[in-house]
């Protein structure tokens, strides 16, 4: 593989930054100081160093993102803006993608990754990773209402459901508007507005807070994202049933 690729591959900068650093003689190779950005080496094998610090090979990346309202959950789109545009240009890789789905009106907790298998494994239905939503919807809605979610609706298509854990946050008697936080374990086209339309009310704003075990980071902004720490992907890959090295 070409030093360069690597190097930008490994998020050390973007391809100018990296072109600089090799020609101001801060990339090493097996201790020997690179010339080319051409120059090929061995990922795995070959030590590679930036100033005094090793640059280790890294095959998968991760990262959560606060999805904000208006971006739509896709790698690329012709005319809308998508969650990868959010991406600054040394994170960005093309090989990224978003696990699963967040409608484009919906905000909250999205985990982006290049690792195929992880994301298989948390969006495959005999893994039921719970995922939680906070959604505000028209009109009083009821505790004895949102218990029925728990039998495991029908749809009015005709879709049944899963059983599902609802309960009331706060009725807002002036805006006449209820907060609800709801809990489901599969992942249907517009689930939770769907499930909302049942009542007969409509979601107005709807926030994931919890995918698996991985919750909203506190601080993390709209628009904003960062990689997962170890921790977090530790509890993800065990959500998903994967193995983990301690
Ligand atoms: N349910 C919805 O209706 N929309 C989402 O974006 C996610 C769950």
């Amino acid at each position: 593989m070409r030093i360069d690729k690597f190097l930008h591959a490994m998020r050390i900068g973007t391809r100018t930054q990296v072109r600089r650093l090799i020609k101001d003689g801060h990339i090493t190779a097996n201790g020997e100081p690179v010339i080319s950005g051409k120059q090929q080496i061995n990922p795995g094998s070959d030590a590679v160093f930036l100033d005094d610090e090793q640059v280790r090979y890294q095959q998968y990346f991760y990262y959560v993102m606060n999805k904000p309202v208006g971006v739509i959950t896709a790698t690329s789109d012709a005319t809308a803006k998508t969650v990868m545009d959010l991406f600054n240009t040394t994170d960005y890789r093309d090989d990224l993608f978003p696990v699963g789905r967040l409608d484009k009106d919906t905000e909250g907790v999205l985990v982006i990754t290049n690792d195929g298998a992880l994301s298989h494994a948390l969006l495959a239905p005999a893994h039921h990773v719970t995922k939680v939503y906070e959604a505000e919807v028209t009109g009083e809605i009821t505790a004895a209402q949102v218990a029925g979610f728990n039998d495991g609706i029908t749809l009015k298509d005709g879709t049944q459901l899963q059983p599902a854990q609802a309960e009331i946050v706060e009725f807002h008697e002036i805006e006449d508007f209820t907060t609800i936080r709801i809990m489901i374990h599969e992942g249907k086209y517009h689930q939770v507005k769907r499930m909302v339309g049942t009542l007969g009310e409509r979601v107005v704003q709807l926030r994931r807070i919890k995918f698996g075990s991985l919750s909203l980071p506190v601080g993390l902004l709209a628009g904003n994202y960062r990689a997962l720490s170890e921790t977090e992907l530790t509890a993800l890959k065990r959500d998903a049933n994967q193995p983990v090295t301690e």
